[in-house]
Parts: structure tokens; C-alpha cells; sequence
């Protein structure tokens, strides 16, 4: 393989035309006011080296991505049981779509899609004392990194404009769905997508799905390795929404998408990798980031299959 930080050095060039292409989120407004020039890669590798370029270690919205902890802690605690309320199948539809919970039964099609995620959400309230402060603890653990935060302009801005994740939440509810009273599922939800952490802290954070489930920094499983497996499949099918199929041709590894403008990829057995760009396309990822991730792929001869 070409040297990583070679690869990362050529990346420059060859995004320069995707910039002006896409728009950062406009539906939570505090993610607008995002430079839309921004970019950082970082990569964080199981021999524990890290390789950055441009703005790696500035601070973003992680949004979506924080769905991949949800589900690592709800997989901890729950096991099994949590996939006899959520499903393991790609959906197909947009990220926060509602009419596919109907003819379902409330039943979200995986834990990646809002709805699944809300459930998720639900189940994960059952384990956890103080669910925002060991949500945060368990982030930064990963990260190592205890200036990991979350975002309180963010959180108010999704609370305001949430009326989506609110008539999710509520149509669960009316299926059974969710145990917990709506407003308290929400609260934790919005509080996930908050949390602001830069693309160094994401690539060691996920490093755990490319070591079979190893904690990065702690002598100790954050999830089995079946469970790391399964997530990481779960990326693949799932993780970039109605783009799944178009990810898988491009770039080839298992990914999560957040509209804060960051994917997050894996390498099974090799490292983790974090970019960040805040122009979105219509599908809700990061123009910039999914050609610097295709390119980088190719680059350096991976893949999955
Ligand atoms: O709930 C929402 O709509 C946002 N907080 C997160 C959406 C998101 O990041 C989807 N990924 N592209």
C-alpha cells in the first residue's frame, strides 16, 4: 500500500472541483452557519498510528454518525432482543421518511433510518443511569479525548425544527414501539446528533469496528466481536440511507453518513477513517467527503470485496 500520508497529501487536487456542488443542512439551521469550504480526513490505524490533513482537528456536528454509538451501546446491553424491534434490512427511502413505518407496523426498517434509531434510543434508556452523561463518557472514552462535547445551539436548533422526529417518535408510540414517554426519547436522540467532536476523535473513536470490537484505549470489548461484525455489515447495507448502493460501487467499505458533512468508514483489520466536508447532496452525504474516501479507496487498493 502507498504510504497513507502520501495519499492523503494528493487529496487536495483531486477534490478542488467537487466544492460549490452541494450545500451544507438547511433543515437544522445552526449546521447552515458551517464554513462550507471546510475539509479534514483523519485515519486511525490498528497498529495505533494517526494520519490527518486539512481541518482533522476542528470540531463538527457528528449528527447521524452518533447512531453508530447508539447502537453499540444498545447492542451491549441488549443483545438479540433489540432486532425483534428494529429490522436489519436496507430501506431504500430517505433518512427520516415516515411512510414506510406504516405499511410495516412500526416496526423501522434498521437502526441506522431515524425511526430505527428513535428505537434504539428507547431500548438503550432502559440500561443506562444517566443516559446523556454516560452517552458522552462513552464517546470520549472512545476519542480519548475529554474535550468531546455536545453542542447546545445544535441540540435547540434540532428541538425547534425536530417536528419530523416528533411524528416518528409518535407514530412508534401508537404502534407499541416505544416504552419510554416520547419527549424523554427525543431529548436523548437530539442530544446524540449534538455532540460535536472532530474527524481525529471519530477515526479513533471507530476503530473499535476495525479490530473486532477491541475498546482503542481500554483493555476491554465495547461490543463482541459477531456484534462488531454485524455493525460494520450494518454500515455497509444501511449506513448512507437511499446512497447505499451507489457507496458500495464507489468507495466500497462499510460507512455512516451524518449531515453535519462527516462519513465515517472502516477498514476491517486495518484502520478507521473519518472525513469531513459540510456540502451535502441531495441524498443528504457529504459531496467532497464521499470523492475524497472513493478516491482514497482506489488510492490505496481497498475494499471489502
Ligand atoms: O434527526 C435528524 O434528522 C438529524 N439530527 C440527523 C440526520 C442525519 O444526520 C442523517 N444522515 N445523513
Amino acid at each position: 500500500m502507498e504510504n497513507i500520508q502520501n495519499v492523503l497529501a494528493s487529496l487536495p487536487e483531486v477534490i478542488a472541483d467537487r466544492f460549490g456542488q452541494g450545500k451544507p443542512a438547511g433543515y437544522i439551521p445552526a449546521l447552515s452557519q458551517v464554513d462550507p469550504e471546510k475539509f479534514g480526513m483523519a485515519i486511525s490505524t490498528v497498529d495505533g498510528d494517526d494520519f490527518v490533513i486539512g481541518d482533522a482537528d476542528e470540531f463538527f456536528s457528528i449528527q447521524s454518525i452518533s447512531k453508530v454509538f447508539n447502537l453499540s451501546l444498545a447492542m451491549h446491553y441488549a443483545g438479540e432482543d433489540l432486532f425483534k424491534r428494529v429490522g436489519v434490512e436496507p430501506s431504500g427511502n430517505a433518512f427520516n421518511s415516515l411512510s414506510q413505518l406504516e405499511y410495516e407496523n412500526g416496526i423501522p426498517r434498521n437502526p441506522f433510518i431515524n425511526a430505527g434509531a428513535l428505537v434504539v434510543t428507547d431500548a438503550l434508556l432502559e440500561f443506562v443511569k444517566s443516559p446523556k452523561r454516560d452517552f458522552l463518557d462513552f464517546v470520549r472514552g472512545l476519542s480519548n479525548n475529554i474535550d468531546v462535547h455536545y453542542d447546545e445551539e445544535v441540540f435547540r436548533s434540532e428541538y425547534d425544527n425536530g417536528q419530523r422526529n416528533a411524528a416518528l417518535a409518535n407514530y412508534l408510540k401508537s404502534f407499541g414501539n416505544l416504552d419510554n414517554h416520547i419527549s424523554r426519547v427525543l431529548d436523548f436522540y437530539f442530544y446524540q446528533c449534538s455532540v460535536s467532536m472532530s474527524c481525529r476523535d471519530l477515526a479513533r473513536a471507530f476503530r473499535f469496528l476495525a479490530q473486532d470490537g477491541k475498546h482503542p484505549y481500554k483493555d476491554e470489548q465495547v461490543v463482541s466481536k459477531l456484534q462488531a461484525r454485524r455493525i460494520n455489515s450494518l454500515m455497509m447495507t444501511c449506513g448512507t440511507y437511499d446512497e447505499a448502493g451507489e457507496f458500495a460501487f464507489k468507495v466500497g467499505l462499510p460507512c455512516k453518513i451524518g449531515v453535519g458533512g462527516g462519513i465515517v468508514a472502516i477498514i476491517p483489520g486495518e484502520m478507521s477513517i473519518c472525513v469531513w466536508s459540510p456540502e451535502l447532496g441531495a441524498k443528504g452525504n457529504s459531496i467532497v467527503g464521499m470523492e475524497a474516501l472513493k478516491y482514497f479507496a482506489q488510492k490505496a487498493g481497498r475494499s471489502i470485496f
